[in-house]
């Protein structure tokens, strides 16, 4: 058997140790833990969603006045259920696209007294009924770190440095008055601030060059980091990956604009399988590798020569698979409403195991988005049901928890149009304590792959959980009244150190077990 390294060189910084055998026959595997191998610390924030006001997300997703299923505040009981089973570590607001036009004082007062607005990302008209205090006691009540996204487009640097000052300053001044008058009396203390979404987009309301953008962007982080000096900033980095676009140019001259004042560069990844080709749209997650990876490069770069240890994280703030519900026509009420299918959830997966895979420099990530709109959970005026992407995210927002592992991985690979060697398992480790957790998807359509799972440092406990989410077919997928597509577990035993597992084909596992 012919061993060769992984040689990708993007891929070497913190993807697993791939020891693939050239071309091997036979559907075999192996995975070799060592639990002090590891790459850091897991931060729960990459385990973090998105709601925006586009289309049915807040209005008829989240919050629905006068529905049945709504409490007194409007916010959905179901919905309310569902996404407290994702265990979402960080809620970003308002947008998205729609930030880059939202004056928040429009959303706040007496609702009935708020102004509609001409809404123009998405073509509707905005109520502005859901607002700041509705926005943060939502996350409140899902025990959920709030993320605003200042309006870095069409805003200025007031409103945004007075949206701080309204959330979290204690002093007695004009703005905190008025937030005393709308029935909150203490500070909600938000941590996380956006300066912008997208900003590199001609799409975006407010688009800027890098120099211009890193420039106004200076100047709003220094008055809101000056109004409360707690906030983390994260800069809008590029994702505009149109061809003949310099994206890395722009995240660098951003970071080296704003490197005094922010903590993380929000990126965005949104795939799809245009061309029906399975093997392709499995290996999309080697995309999201290169982001990674290129932009952690570029930010070293633009931090060299700094003596003080200064860190800039990556916040994938933005990631999903996109591509049925997209294009001209989305504008309006009913649109971006994707219905996944197994092979999305599959490559979700693929995305948590490249968030899990670069722990030490991806700190924050938010899938796109929590209902309807491109989401794990979709409803209707009766109920909702769990899309297929909302297993994976759920298994790993419980359990992926702690330190990073770097495994070693020897299994056999494929080539695609866009890739080569991509392994047909796509594996992620995290230890904490001494719980073990190893998410496997099987990238292979029609067989099962037979691998040996072998503790080097220490021996298994005995109970192993398996979870797997599967279908009858890679198209399969959930509606109303009917789940194609679940998470199933089940108990195995495992003592010494190797332990045999048979991954079926098309399918994400999750193997969680105490060692000793
Ligand atoms: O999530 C949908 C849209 O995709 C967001 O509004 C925007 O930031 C991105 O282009």
């Amino acid at each position: 058997m012919k061993l060769t390294r992984r040689s990708v060189v993007a891929t070497a910084l913190a993807s697993p140790l791939i020891l693939r055998r050239a071309r091997a026959a036979d559907m075999r595997a192996r995975i070799d833990v060592n639990t002090e191998n590891t790459r850091g610390a897991i931060d729960r924030k990459i385990y973090g969603n998105f709601i925006e006001h586009l289309g049915r997300c807040i209005d008829g997703g989240v919050f629905q006045e006068g529905s049945r299923l709504a409490d007194a505040t409007g916010y959905r009981r179901d919905v309310l259920e569902a996404v407290q089973g994702l265990d979402v570590s960080l809620l970003r607001w308002p947008g998205g696209n729609f930030s880059s036009n939202y004056h928040w004082m429009d959303g706040i007062g007496p609702r009935d007294a708020r102004p509609p607005r001409l809404e123009m990302a998405w073509g509707t008209v905005e109520s502005n009924r859901f607002g700041t205090h509705e926005f943060l006691d939502y996350a409140a009540l899902l025990k959920t770190e709030p993320y605003i996204c200042a309006n870095l487009g069409t805003g200025t640097w007031t409103e945004a440095q007075q949206w701080v000052e309204y959330c979290n300053s204690a002093e007695d001044t004009a703005i905190t008055r008025m937030r005393r008058q709308n029935g909150r009396k203490d500070p909600w203390k938000v941590t996380y601030w956006g300066l912008g979404n997208e900003m590199d987009g001609p799409w975006q309301m407010g688009h800027r060059s890098a120099e211009d953008y890193g420039k106004f962007a200076l100047e709003a982080a220094k008055l809101m980091r000056w109004t409360d000096p707690g906030v983390k900033l994260i800069a809008a980095g590029s994702s505009n990956y149109a061809s003949g676009v310099d994206w890395s140019l722009w995240n660098r001259t951003v970071v080296e604009h704003l490197q005094n004042y922010i903590d993380y560069l929000a990126i965005h990844l949104y795939v799809g399988n245009e061309n029906d080709d399975f093997g392709e749209f499995l290996a999309s997650s080697r995309l999201m590798d290169d982001k990674i990876e290129i932009t952690a490069k570029v930010i070293d770069g633009a931090l060299a020569g700094r003596t003080d240890g200064k860190k800039v994280h990556i916040a994938f703030d933005e990631y999903n698979v996109w591509y049925r519900a997209r294009g001209d026509g989305q504008r309006g009420r009913r649109i971006l409403e994707e219905r996944y299918n197994l092979e999305d959830a599959l490559v979700i997966a693929t995305f948590l195991n490249s968030l899990v895979n670069h722990a030490d420099v991806v700190k924050i990530a938010n899938m796109a988005q929590l209902v309807n709109v491109i989401a794990p959970i979709f409803t209707s005026d009766e109920g909702l049901f769990l899309q297929t992407i909302y297993y994976p995210l759920q298994l790993f927002a419980k359990n992926a928890h702690g330190d990073s592992l770097a495994l070693a991985v020897d299994v056999p690979s494929y080539d695609t149009k866009q890739w080569r060697d991509v392994p047909y398992l796509d594996v992620s480790g995290a230890i904490d304590g001494n719980t073990l957790v190893l998410n496997v998807v099987n990238r292979h359509k029609d067989e099962a792959i037979d691998t040996t799972i072998a503790i080097e440092d220490k021996t298994f406990a005995g109970a192993v959980s398996v979870t797997e989410v599967n279908g009858p077919d890679i198209k399969a997928g959930n509606d109303f009244g009917k789940t194609e597509v679940r998470a199933q577990s089940r108990t195995v035993n495992a003592r010494g150190n190797t332990a045999q597992h048979s991954f079926p084909p098309h399918s994400f596992t999750q193997l969680k077990v105490q060692l000793s």
